[in-house]
């Protein structure tokens, strides 16, 4: 009988048992290391299923720390254990306006929102109907609140919720998401301290928390035996560099566990998860590349261009460039920024009796960068 090409027999996947438990996006049953910032969240929210109103809360941490996964973790538990909690999650990077946010809400609590296009404030006043109606008790969690376009949209929106919560007799929860500590204290201090009721801190992993947490989600994803005993350990290492970013680790592995099934290999080997991380810290340093300013950008196309380069070559270079070209000190600094970016390399080489000088490469392909620049 002929078998369609999709359809493997079973023990054909040597690799992989399940790929999806390592989505970035999935939610697993358990987080290990996190449960005092838990604890907070569970605290925050408590209220909520005793019929109460709950804290605010305010994430904070650098990235690949759990703060995504934790916050949608708990408040899954929250709605399983209160029919009443149900919550709305919105990623600033997609909904980046007060307009888009607001109509998600609006949206959520079952406003009928007409096709033609309504101005933000009818909007507005849309959701604050349809929140006097809802029959639920709505928790809005913004992630990413930094990705809002500007600094006046997104206090405006803040200010916007906060106002519904202060003054209307029907309220909702609000956990505000951020990368940057100092996200609030741009706020005003009115909506700075209604805002963050509650703060919770996610610090970076450890190598040996990461170790675990990729253990976990390697039995889940992987047949037994698929991962050769290294891989597990210098995966944690890798993402130790990289601050601790549990993403970069998982995303790895995944890609680690792709490469080897596309070779048709045994096992997950060193060579793949090498290659993997090739690949994971090169889009991940390209989307780094739109946050430049346009002095770092300018120091970047040149290292682009002429990378492996010497530090004085590439200062020439750049005062050959620029009307106004920044002193060596600045320049310096920027590289030290792209450095810490991961967009390029500095190594300290010798030039023999000439004694010793940066040298600076790009961590990523030419290509991919220049396109990032010009796009
Ligand atoms: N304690 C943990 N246990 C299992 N997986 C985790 C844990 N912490 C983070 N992860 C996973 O690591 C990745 C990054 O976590 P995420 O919550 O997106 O970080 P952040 O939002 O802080 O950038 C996600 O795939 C998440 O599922
Ligand atoms: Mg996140």
């Amino acid at each position: 009988m002929k078998r369609n090409i999709f359809d493997k027999a079973e023990g054909e996947d040597r690799i992989f048992k399940d790929e999806r438990y390592l989505y970035p996006e999935f939610v697993p049953e358990r987080l290990s290391h996190r449960d005092s910032e838990i604890n907070s969240l569970v605290y925050a929210f408590n209220p909520v299923a005793k019929g109460g109103k709950p804290h605010n809360v305010f994430v904070t941490g650098t990235t690949g720390t759990g703060k995504t996964v934790s916050v949608k973790y708990v408040l899954n538990e929250l709605e399983e254990y209160s029919d009443r909690a149900k919550k709305l999650y919105l990623n600033c990077f997609e909904y980046n306006s007060r307009h888009a946010i607001l109509a998600a809400i609006a949206n959520f609590l079952g406003a009928p929102l007409p096709r033609r296009g309504l101005a933000t404030d009818e909007i507005y006043s849309k959701m604050l109907e349809a929140m006097k109606k809802v029959d639920f008790f709505p928790i809005i969690i913004l992630d990413e609140i930094d990705q809002i376009m500007n600094a006046t949209e997104s206090s405006n929106l803040l200010y916007d919720l906060l106002r519904v919560i202060e003054y209307q007799r029907n309220r909702f929860g609000l956990a505000i998401i951020s990368n940057d500590p100092a996200f609030t204290a741009k706020l005003d201090s009115r909506v700075k301290s209604s805002l963050a009721e509650e703060t919770v801190v996610f610090n970076p992993y450890t190598p040996i928390q990461i170790k675990d947490i990729l253990k976990e989600r390697a039995n889940y994803a992987f047949q037994r035996s698929a991962l050769s005993e290294e891989v597990i350990p210098v995966a944690a290492a890798h993402a130790a560099k990289r601050g601790g970013d549990a993403r970069v680790a998982i995303e790895a592995l995944w890609k680690a566990g792709r490469e080897a099934e596309r070779e048709n290999a045994e096992k997950v080997e060193l060579k793949h998860l090498k290659k993997a991380f090739e690949l994971v810290d090169s889009v991940s340093a390209l989307k780094h590349v739109k946050e430049l300013d346009n002095n770092e950008k300018a120091v970047l196309k040149i290292i682009a261009e002429f990378s492996p380069i010497a530090s004085g070559e590439m200062y020439e270079k750049y005062c050959a460039s620029e009307k106004e070209p920044l002193s060596q000190r600045r320049v310096s600094e920027f590289i030290t920024n792209l450095e810490k970016r991961n967009l390029v390399s500095a190594a300290l080489i010798s030039m023999g009796n000439k004694g010793k000088t940066r040298q600076i490469s790009l961590t990523t392909s030419k290509e991919a960068v220049l396109k990032e620049l010009t796009d």
